[in-house]
């Protein structure tokens, strides 16, 4: 069952000079208690492309396309009913979780405030249900950690209160961007365990953004490669990584040690920086850095294409010994 599509999702920004196309028709799905994988370099449009899903993009922001959500499209209902389902039904977390919690108001306070938003609850039940979930992702002495303020909790601690925030009112879709960037490789690891106990035991979905592809390997069902907007290769984790079809994936997946690579082999890194989005032109984005371009690459951006059942590739030399197979949803 789907639970959220998207569907050519397009994002424009305009400057005072320029109007740059951010993310170039995308379409993708996440099903019910499915997690999926959005990996990409720096500027792709991870972040914006989830900022999206929440309404949340800056003003000079121009949207077109659509998201639905069980259902309904987003981008078309009010913003009173986007209110209801913001941080209720799809919550967010961050990878920096001073941006979720307010310095001047206890995190009890914080957690009790999302819970009258959204729900008719008590004072004494809004602290009990928070209890329990500080006391789930495993804060201790989550009874005294209720009634304390944000910087009274190590690193570690507060981003296990930020997923406990993001949980506290069963939503059905979190969208994790990068949430355990900048953590030291233990309690990373704790927090994306955790993750995946909770998400064991409920029928949440999950939007993974992340750049590191080890991570969205431990993670995902299914991974959307993105580059400069647009979406190179999407399928099963066993696709993408073990059988990837994309240069740019297989660049990705040679520069992480632990994925393929021998211990001691040197690693790759794919040559050139990302371009920026003023670069682009009428071919594929990815030309530049290509190790196995071909004339036809400069000129026609190449469309996502089925190679096996649910394993699409835009790739127009990955395309150039097999037969055309079906388009991408
Ligand atoms: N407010 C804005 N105005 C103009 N351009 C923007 C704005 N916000 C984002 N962009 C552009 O949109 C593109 C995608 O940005 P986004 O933040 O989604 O990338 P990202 O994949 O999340 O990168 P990172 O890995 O660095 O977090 C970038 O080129 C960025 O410069
Ligand atoms: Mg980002």
């Amino acid at each position: 069952m789907i639970l959220l599509d998207i569907k050519n999702l397009k994002i424009t920004f305009k400057t005072s000079s320029e109007s740059l196309l951010a993310i170039d028709s995308i379409s993708f799905h996440v099903d019910k208690g499915e997690t999926v994988g959005v990996v990409g370099e720096t500027g792709s449009g991870k972040t914006i492309t989830s900022l999206s899903v929440m309404r949340l993009l800056p003003s000079n922001a121009k949207i077109s396309g659509e998201i639905f959500f069980n259902g309904s499209d987003l981008l078309k209902i009010s913003e009173k009913e986007m209110d209801e389902i913001r941080g209720k039904k799809i919550s967010m977390i961050f990878q920096e979780p001073m941006t979720a919690f307010d310095p001047l108001y206890t995190v009890g306070t914080q957690f009790s405030e999302v819970l009258f938003k959204h729900e008719n609850v008590s004072k004494l039940e809004a602290k009990k249900r928070s209890v329990e979930m500080l006391k789930l992702v495993g804060i201790p002495e989550s009874e005294k950690r209720f009634y304390q303020y944000p910087h009274e909790y190590s690193g570690g601690m507060i981003q296990r209160a930020m997923i406990a925030l993001a949980l506290l009112t069963n939503p059905e879709l979190i969208i994790a961007d990068e949430p355990t960037t900048g953590l030291d490789v233990t309690i990373q690891m704790q927090v994306l365990n955790l993750i995946k106990r909770i998400q064991k035991t409920s029928n949440l979905s999950i939007l993974f953004i992340t750049h590191d592809l080890g991570v969205i390997s431990k993670m995902a069902n299914r991974i959307i490669v993105l580059y400069l907007g647009k979406i190179f290769e999407v399928g099963t984790v066993k696709d993408v990584i073990f059988s990837s079809i994309h240069p740019y994936t297989k660049g990705l997946i040679s520069s992480v040690p632990t994925l393929k690579t021998v211990k001691y082999e040197k690693l790759y890194s794919i040559p050139g920086n990302v371009p920026s989005l003023k670069e682009i032109g009428e071919g594929c984005r990815f030309y530049s850095r290509c190790p196995i371009r071909m004339n036809i690459c400069k000129e026609k951006d190449p469309q996502l294409l089925e190679y096996t059942k649910g394993h699409f590739a835009a790739c127009w030399a990955a395309n150039a010994d097999r037969n055309l197979v079906h388009s991408y949803e």
